[in-house]
């Protein structure tokens, strides 16, 4: 197994947001993410405002800049509320840092120490799209309640269920999927795990084309997507006028019951795309024998897709902020390793219908 930088496994997903308070309450009673830390000006920190979020192993890193002049305020004024950093836990930073600066990564941040009372990370960092980057953590014998500068700030959520991320999917500029593909396979030794097209992926308005990179164990899987010349705007398109550019599209959230799951995070208040009902008269014939009562799905929203190896369930949320920018996706895989290829076309066609009620088809 190919993996030169020696990943483990993505430790957090940092968000930049205006109101970094508001936003845990949102993925505390919206989500059930616990407050597990927090750092702000109680802790010496004068510049930003962080709180850690934690669910099964997922966790969020919510942080808003104090000043204008922090660099957390212009990516806001870019981007809008968004993902900055999808930070990955690897062996040793020094070693990470040097092979993937090698390999033809952009450096961010040299390898350094973070410290406090409760031990020492090391810490570095690479770019990827638009002004998204990759932190790598090292973290032997740290015991802190989540990073050097946090100090434990625990409030429980109500648990929807949510495990783990299972994979986080950028959007980039038409003409550059293939170029962050191959970022993937040299700097991080993913392989390219599927490909769609746009014979795949296209509905009456819109295309697109996505690759899926994967490391061999399958444990981090990023899909990158890139709008395809259609006859009216994608839903890419959108996302990156909206966003100013390339940037992280949807993470998707594993659970293992995801009836129970979406049924909590709809009593929350979290809102979903919805297909046509007719999406579930044909569903039987498609999917064939499954576990779950197409009627709950159907009340629900949930969508299924099956390859050769199983059957997934999967649901998309609406745009978490006002820009039409990021969103949540919840899967459950039952065997399934796809990302509901099956789906494109009643999702997108869905989606295109929020779109057009926002004047962007
Ligand atoms: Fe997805």
């Amino acid at each position: 197994m190919e993996n030169p930088i020696k990943l483990k496994r993505v430790h957090h997903v940092e968000f930049w947001v205006g109101n970094a308070r508001q936003a845990a309450y949102f993925y505390r009673k919206g989500f059930g993410f616990s407050q597990v830390a927090y750092s702000g000006l109680e802790t010496g920190q004068r510049k930003r405002t962080s709180y850690a979020m934690s669910q099964g192993k997922a966790n969020l890193l919510l942080t808003t800049p104090l000043t204008p002049d922090d660099e957390a305020a212009e990516h806001i004024r870019r981007h809008g509320d968004g993902v900055r950093d999808i930070a990955f836990e690897v062996d040793d930073a020094d070693q990470a840092f040097a092979e993937a600066v090698r390999r033809g990564a952009k450096p961010v941040a040299e390898p350094h120490d973070e410290v406090d009372e409760h031990g020492a990370i090391r810490r570095a960092a690479v770019h990827t799209y638009g002004d998204t980057i990759h932190s790598l953590i090292s973290c032997k014998g740290y015991d802190g309640p989540f990073m050097p500068g946090f100090m434990a700030a625990p409030i429980a959520a109500d648990d929807c269920g949510i495990l783990r991320i299972d994979h986080i999917v950028g959007n980039v500029e038409e003409g550059k999927m293939q170029y962050w593909a191959d970022y993937y396979a040299n700097v991080f030794g993913f392989h390219r795990y599927i490909t769609f097209d746009d014979k795949d992926i296209s509905t009456e308005y819109s295309a697109l084309m996505s690759i899926v990179m994967s490391d061999d164990s399958h444990s981090v899987q990023f899909p990158i997507n890139e709008p395809a010349p259609g006859r009216k705007r994608s839903q890419i398109d959108e996302y990156l006028e909206a966003y100013g550019g390339a940037g992280a599209q949807h993470v998707a959230l594993r659970c293992n019951d995801a009836l129970s799951t979406v049924s909590k995070l709809q009593r929350n208040g979290i809102n979903f795309l919805r297909v046509p009902d007719s999406y579930y008269e044909a569903l039987p014939m498609r999917i064939g024998e499954i576990e779950e009562p197409v009627e709950q799905l159907r009340r629900l929203g949930i969508l299924v897709d099956r390859d050769e190896e199983g059957y997934l369930l999967q649901i998309f949320s609406n745009p978490v902020e006002d820009r039409p920018t990021v969103f949540f996706e919840i899967i459950q895989r039952k065997g399934c390793r796809g990302f509901g290829k099956g789906n494109f076309k009643a999702l997108f066609e869905s989606i295109e219908l929020e779109q057009a009620r926002r004047g962007n088809l």
